[in-house]
């Protein structure tokens, strides 16, 4: 039986209950979280909740616990669920809190609302580039809004963009802004390889600061063998590229070789993408 969190309680997942006068059911007026745990073991944990407890400070969202107070109820959580499956991942959600009245502005003395619960997530892909899980993609221009730093629980422009890769049969949709930058994908980061050199779009409010690429970029650095860039990248780079890869907690390092119903490259998953896996699987649970 799968136990969630809910507002200082644990308790069987199908049993949590909400108002629908909560701020996160009306507005979309919350912060989440996806961590994922292997065999017990996070990764990124400490700056996932680094992450989480600024987007709160951001949009005024009371926080009550310490960074050390959430890693506590997450690993406990995790630990309450250890019958579900050897891989995990733990979903945090903060809303704002029930208000009495449907009102936008931020209302005052109401309790954010805390909801976690776990999910199955699959073994991490073989570093064997011959037996990893190809991605295909279209690409489209991202029309969400000038805030995707925020890891907002609004997620209808993600969603859309998603749906528009997922009804015509592609895994992910990448996203590039009115200038034909690219920015990310509709529930990932982007990177691409050209010429041996690893590149990502900087980090700014068109993109989510996500975990696992901060965690490639720091372990690839720390490596020191393979160079890594973060830097504007345009889409007609991203058309020539040699290779391209999205990364998320459940996804990892995602090799795409199709885009837009092109070859990304040779069409092949790249060396690039093997070493980087590789050394990023290494050390990915030292963040
Ligand atoms: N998605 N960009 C967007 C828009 C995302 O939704 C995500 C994560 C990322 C990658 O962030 P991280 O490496 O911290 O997971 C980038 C999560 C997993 C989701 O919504 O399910």
């Amino acid at each position: 039986m799968s136990i969630a969190y809910l507002n200082g309680e644990y308790l069987p997942l199908e049993e949590a209950r909400i108002s629908p006068m909560d701020r996160g059911f009306l507005f979309g007026d919350g912060i989440y979280e996806v961590i994922p745990y292997y065999n017990g073991k996070s990764v990124g944990l400490m700056p996932h909740i680094t992450r989480m407890i600024n987007g709160l400070a951001e949009i005024e969202i009371k926080n009550s616990h310490t960074a050390d107070e959430w890693k506590t109820l997450l690993d406990n959580l995790i630990a309450k669920n250890s019958d579900q499956g050897d891989n995990l991942g733990v979903y945090v959600h903060i809303s704002r809190g029930t208000d009495v009245k449907r009102y936008h502005a931020y209302p005052e003395g109401v309790e954010p609302t805390i909801f976690c619960f776990t999910f199955g997530i699959k073994d991490p892909e073989p570093t064997d580039r011959t037996k990893v899980h190809q991605y295909s993609m279209i690409s489209t221009e991202d029309l969400r809004w000038q805030r995707c730093h925020i890891k907002s629980t609004a997620l209808l422009g993600n969603v859309i963009h998603f749906q528009e890769g997922y009804s015509s049969g592609h895994d992910e949709a990448l996203l590039y802004n009115a200038k034909g930058e690219l920015t990310e994908g509709s529930s990932c980061n982007a990177f691409i390889v050209k010429d041996g050199v690893i590149i990502t779009p900087i980090q700014d409010n068109q993109i989510l600061p996500g975990i696992t690429r901060r965690i490639i970029i720091d372990s690839l650095k720390a490596d020191g063998s393979l160079t890594v860039e973060e830097r504007t990248i345009t889409m007609d780079e991203v058309r020539n590229a040699d290779e391209l890869w999205i990364t998320s907690s459940s996804k990892e390092i995602a090799p795409v070789t199709q885009l837009d119903g092109k070859p990304v490259g040779n069409g092949e998953v790249g060396e690039i993408w093997e070493k980087a896996f590789k050394i990023y699987t290494a050390s990915k649970y030292d963040f």
